[in-house]
């Protein structure tokens, strides 16, 4: 089978089992496997595919939608390029944004010893670690498989001598002094319906929050906060999140608070300063 045959062959698939955007998945489908890029593809279109079952076995696992970034095993993000293992939540693009807002904090405040809670694939840290040389971060979490993740990346960019992992819930494990909690923390309501790509395979305990409004987690950590007298928080949310989150920092007194919206226009974060 040519390049181009299989390009036909695998957008077919892609199509029929009711994936998005086919053709581009097919593409780059046929890339991983190949090693050529998308203009490479078109250049070598009469090339025979070398090992055509296992590239018929990429298309099958995308085909049951498992998620593209998981067979590939890379996701972007920030302009960068991160591995992601199955078993690790994939990047989102709005979590740039949570990265941005807990920016500006370390740079108006100086700040210079940050914790992450929940670090997944260490994107966040990573991220803020490349962007501000002067801090250093504790980064917990609870899943084996999302340190390892962390570990590969924190390597990936030579960041290990500035980003500790802790294999622990919240912050647990770490009792040195802390100047902000950043935090893209499970937020999801567990009545709330999610595609397949989500539900079937990205990790329930990186999803999914318990309460009502699926705002348990994120209320654990600024009571954490308070608790520990960490003056800055700074979290992702979802959409629905803003006025439950609102009446609880007026509960607890929180003085400064600030919602951030995604560029959809949907309320996406809060920052707070805590003392
Ligand atoms: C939404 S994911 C975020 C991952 C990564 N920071 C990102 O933005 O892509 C949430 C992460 O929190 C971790 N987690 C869940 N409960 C936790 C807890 N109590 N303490 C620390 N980490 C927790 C999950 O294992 C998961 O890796």
């Amino acid at each position: 089978m040519s390049i181009a045959e299989a390009l036909k062959k695998l957008t077919r698939i892609l199509r029929l089992a009711g994936i998005e955007r086919p053709l581009l998945e097919a593409e780059l489908l046929l890339s991983f496997h190949s090693g050529l890029d998308r203009v490479g593809l078109r250049l070598h279109e009469s090339d025979s595919v070398e090992d055509e079952d296992s590239l018929l076995a990429l298309a099958r696992r995308r085909a049951n939608h498992e998620p593209l970034e998981y067979i590939v095993g890379r996701a972007g993000f920030y302009s960068e390029e991160f591995i992601v293992h199955p078993g690790v939540l994939i990047p989102r693009p709005e979590t740039e944004l949570l990265v941005d807002a807990a920016s500006a904090l370390i740079e108006r405040h100086s700040l210079r010893n940050i914790a992450e809670i929940g670090t997944g694939s260490a994107i966040i840290s990573v991220m803020l670690a490349k962007k501000h040389p002067q801090i250093t971060i504790e980064a917990s979490d609870i899943s084996p498989k999302a340190l390892e993740n962390a570990k590969v990346n924190m390597e990936r960019f030579d960041m290990s001598g500035r980003i500790s992992l802790h294999h622990c819930s919240m912050l647990d494990d770490i009792d040195t002094k802390v100047d902000m909690i950043v935090s893209n923390p499970p937020y999801i309501a567990r009545k709330e319906e999610l595609p397949p790509e989500v539900s079937l395979y990205e990790p329930h305990e990186a999803l999914y929050s318990s309460g009502e409004d699926g705002c348990d987690m994120l209320k654990a950590i600024v009571n954490l906060a308070i608790e520990r007298e960490i003056p800055y928080v700074v979290c992702e949310m979802g959409y629905l999140q803003r006025e439950p989150m609102r009446r609880f920092f007026e509960e607890r007194a929180i003085g400064e608070y600030r919602f951030y919206r995604d560029l959809a226009g949907l309320d996406r974060g809060f920052e707070l300063k805590v003392c």
